[in-house]
């Protein structure tokens, strides 16, 4: 029993353990003298964190952490927000994927693989835990702007929803990281000695589709009203699997739903310190897949909630891929292209581009490093007074410029916000905070609405008002030294603050479970699971079919 108190980590308090509770459950002996309280033993934490010297280091010590005392692992996450997230998530998890076959030390999550066809549904139940609220799910198809790197994506769900705890206070217990493992067309990852998934190329539709489909209902049928993120998806995926699910399932893209709430919140805040009007402004997207595809959606709509007639909302949003500009006379423009194709001659090169349709927003998701040239960031600047410009690319080293090469180029004048963050840049006396344009201000709060107020659905009303939320969040202050996102250290604010405005949305679309509680911000905040250690725990029932913890946790 005393092994259950000290090795399940959603209930192990470690050195914590009161002097009373080691004598009842048997624990005497396996634990050094002192009782600690959960302070002293973050102080700990966060000494060896900082003893560490990469922040690979530093993810592994977490990580392990995480699989041995989530309460004190969250707990530390929770109170130091600003230093820890970019160790837990980008761009630190993007190094972690990269190297997962060599850092990989237990299990945390599921794997799904088309080995489990017919039977996924038993695969999930024998989960331990019953009360599953959110499922994040990816195929490792296309990790960060990293690619196709197989089962070692696995970090990108664990450090998702490492946030929608400590940002959201969503209950770890409630939260299962999934891995569909359908092989990889990564040679380099497949032929590593040391990788651990499926060393074959990746499913083929229909068989693939049908793999989704099976996991999908089956995460329905084990764990009802769950939430289903899709993380990381390759685009030839990700849109199909976005249109199919959407209305039928509670789910969300994350990559391009997500994404697109956080960009026009960022244009909404832009919009603040360069005193335009949305309904003026040219935007053009570096990149058009899921990113800039799901910032490019939501932002004519929201032109047209403007004012503007639809086609003329989209004739705002320029973009540009591998291929060039994309316009309609190009021949096979994938479906999630085509409504923003422009009727255009063909352009080659970012510079011309930018000279040409002279945006007054520059945003670049395309996984390219460096593409923000000087000569084009400079055009940006001759062109606006206050040019907008978003490197999105994750994690820093795919930035398409980094903060300092963006205020240097434009004298101090860009808005600059990029998915990762980057250090302050002081620039002839002036100091200037790069806001981290990044989903994570979105998806936890999306994630806490649904939980706390059971939503059935996602709904694009939802993400405007997420949108509307985080640019909310945005004070006076952030936006004087240019800074268009609230800082790191406020997402656990950030994050209910969204909430409520899902909610929100939610009940005046019906779309609500829960009956509306009288006082909607309270209720959402005090659902908040804050990192704690409850009192003490006392002996429960085991459960029938052994599938509970023999221990029960009293709270009051
Ligand atoms: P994706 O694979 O769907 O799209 C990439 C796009 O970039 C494609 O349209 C492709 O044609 C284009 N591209 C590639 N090479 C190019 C080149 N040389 N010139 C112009 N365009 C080029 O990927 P997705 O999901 O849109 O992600 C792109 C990047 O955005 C990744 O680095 C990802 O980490 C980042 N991202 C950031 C988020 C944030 O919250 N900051 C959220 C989601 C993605």
């Amino acid at each position: 029993m005393n092994q259950d108190l000290l090795h399940d980590p959603l209930i192990n308090k470690g050195t914590a353990y009161s002097l009373e509770e080691r004598d009842r459950f048997g624990l005497e002996g396996f634990l050094p003298p002192r009782v600690e309280r959960i302070e002293e033993q973050t102080a700990r934490v966060l000494a060896a964190v900082r003893a560490k010297s990469t922040p690979l280091e530093k993810y592994c010590y977490l990580a392990a952490l995480q699989n041995e005392n989530e309460t004190l692992f969250f707990h530390t996450l929770i109170g130091n927000l600003a230093e820890l997230v970019p160790i837990v998530y980008t761009p630190t998890v993007g190094q972690a994927c990269l190297d997962w076959s060599r850092i990989y030390e237990r299990p945390r999550g599921l794997y799904i693989t088309p080995h489990q066809r017919g039977h996924i549904c038993d695969v999930l139940r024998r989960w331990p835990h019953r009360n599953i609220g959110i499922i994040v799910v990816t195929d490792g198809g296309r990790i960060l702007g990293l690619g196709d790197l197989g089962a070692n994506g696995m970090g990108i769900p664990i450090g998702k929803l490492a946030l929608y705890v400590a940002c959201a206070g969503v209950n770890p217990a409630r939260c299962l990281p999934v891995m569909l493992d359908v092989g990889t067309d990564n040679e380099a990852v497949r032929d590593d000695p040391l990788y651990l998934g499926l060393r074959q190329p990746r499913l083929a539709r229909p068989a693939y589709d049908a793999l989704v489909e099976e996991f999908v209902t089956a995460a329905q049928d084990v764990f009802p009203g769950v939430l289903v993120q899709f993380e990381d998806f390759a685009n030839v995926n990700a849109f199909r699997l976005l249109a199919r699910y959407r209305d039928s399932v509670c789910s969300f893209n994350d990559d391009i739903q997500g994404t697109g709430a956080m960009g026009l919140a960022g244009m909404y805040s832009a919009l603040r310190i360069t005193g335009g009007e949305l309904a003026d402004q040219r935007f053009l997207f570096f990149g058009a897949g899921e990113a800039n595809v799901g910032i490019g959606t939501i932002v004519s709509a929201a032109l047209e909630r403007a004012g503007l007639p639809a086609a003329e909302a989209l004739q705002r949003c320029w973009f540009i891929d591998s291929k060039g500009l994309v316009t309609s006379g190009r021949a096979e423009l994938p479906e999630h292209k085509r409504p923003f194709a422009q009727d255009h001659a063909p352009l080659t090169g970012l510079l011309t581009a930018v000279e040409e349709i002279r945006p007054t927003f520059l945003i670049g998701a395309s996984g390219q490093a460096a593409a923000f040239t000087e000569p084009v960031l400079a055009a940006m600047a001759r062109l606006n007074e206050r040019p907008v410009v978003f490197a999105l690319s994750n994690p820093t080293s795919k930035a398409e410029c980094t903060a300092e090469q963006a205020y240097r180029a434009t004298q101090g004048r860009a808005i600059f916000a990029a998915g990762s963050p980057f250090a302050p840049v002081t620039w002839e006396g002036k100091t200037y905070v790069t806001g981290q344009g990044n989903n994570s201000y979105i998806f936890p709060g999306v994630g806490l609405a649904v939980l706390a107020c059971g939503l059935q659905r996602v709904t694009d009303e939802m993400y405007f008002a997420a949108a509307q939320a985080l640019a909310g969040q945005v004070t006076a202050e952030d936006l004087t030294s240019s800074c268009i996102f609230p800082p790191a250290a406020r997402m656990r604010e950030v994050a209910a603050e969204v909430a409520v405005a899902v909610a929100e949305v939610g009940y005046a679309q019906h779309l609500a479970l829960a009956p509306r509680p009288r006082d909607l911000v309270a209720h959402v905040r005090a659902s908040r699971y804050e990192g704690i250690y409850p009192p003490r725990y006392c002996l429960a029932q085991e459960s029938p079919d052994g599938s509970m913890s023999s221990f029960g946790i009293v709270t009051a």
